[in-house]
């Protein structure tokens, strides 16, 4: 792992993690406008409120999730896609919050992808004991383009795996604040999340809530 002290524009500081080819973790990226992403969070979930989607083979999943943008990132009997509709209200998922736009588009610059522009931003909220398993983002068209996942709330481990299944995974701490770019060569490698421990946030209470913004067409 090699380690790497920049600054960025605003006042805070942020250590890069390089933890493989195309892979990097931000720490504290997302610190210095926290309250506003939060707003931000909190005016798309009050139209598209937090839901527990079912998978393809019919299990209920344990992480709660909402989306906005052009496209949200839904699953149910008939499979995973990219939907333009919210299919609880039958209306448009949320526009995407400047403030989270401006956001992905730093972080992947940071990590060595530029001009990024996300048309979808998975919202996924963990409670204690709840984990997300191993998997690939793979729906999207264009893998060229990378994923950026925003942390914020209670800690987590994030399992970063290789790009077959069974490849042993890093486990990374992520806390408030905390962002993770990959893509190019990282782009198809397996992740997921440990199932989450009992913690405490001021801003957030015993929540964690994890920003997903990829570029799905
Ligand atoms: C995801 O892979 O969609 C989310 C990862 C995370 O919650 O850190
Ligand atoms: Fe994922």
């Amino acid at each position: 792992m090699t380690l790497d002290l920049f600054a960025d524009s605003g006042e805070t500081c942020t250590w890069r993690e390089e933890l493989a080819a195309g892979a990097a973790v931000l720490r504290g990226q997302a610190l210095a406008n926290d309250t506003a992403i939060l707003a931000a969070v909190r005016e798309v979930v009050a139209q598209a409120p937090f839901r527990h989607l079912v998978t393809p083979g019919g299990l209920r999943m344990s992480v709660a999730m909402s989306n906005c943008g052009m496209r949200g990132w839904v699953s149910d009997r008939h499979g995973y896609r990219y939907d333009p509709i919210d299919p609880d209200s039958g209306q448009p998922w949320p526009p995407m919050p400047e403030v989270l736009r401006q956001l992905a588009g730093e972080a992947a610059a940071l990590g060595g992808f530029q001009a990024f522009e996300p048309d979808a931003c998975l919202i996924n909220r963990y409670e204690p004991g709840t984990h997300l398993s191993l998997h690939q983002d793979r729906d999207e068209r264009d893998f060229s383009q990378p994923i950026v996942s925003v942390s914020l709330g209670v800690p987590a481990t994030f399992l970063f795996g290789g790009l077959r299944r069974d490849d042993k995974c890093l486990r990374i701490p992520l806390t408030h604040g905390d962002v993770v770019v990959w893509g190019g060569p990282a782009r198809l490698r397996y992740h997921g999340v440990a199932p989450l421990k009992p913690a405490w946030h001021a801003l957030l209470g015993a929540q964690r809530i994890n920003l997903t913004f990829r570029k799905a067409l």
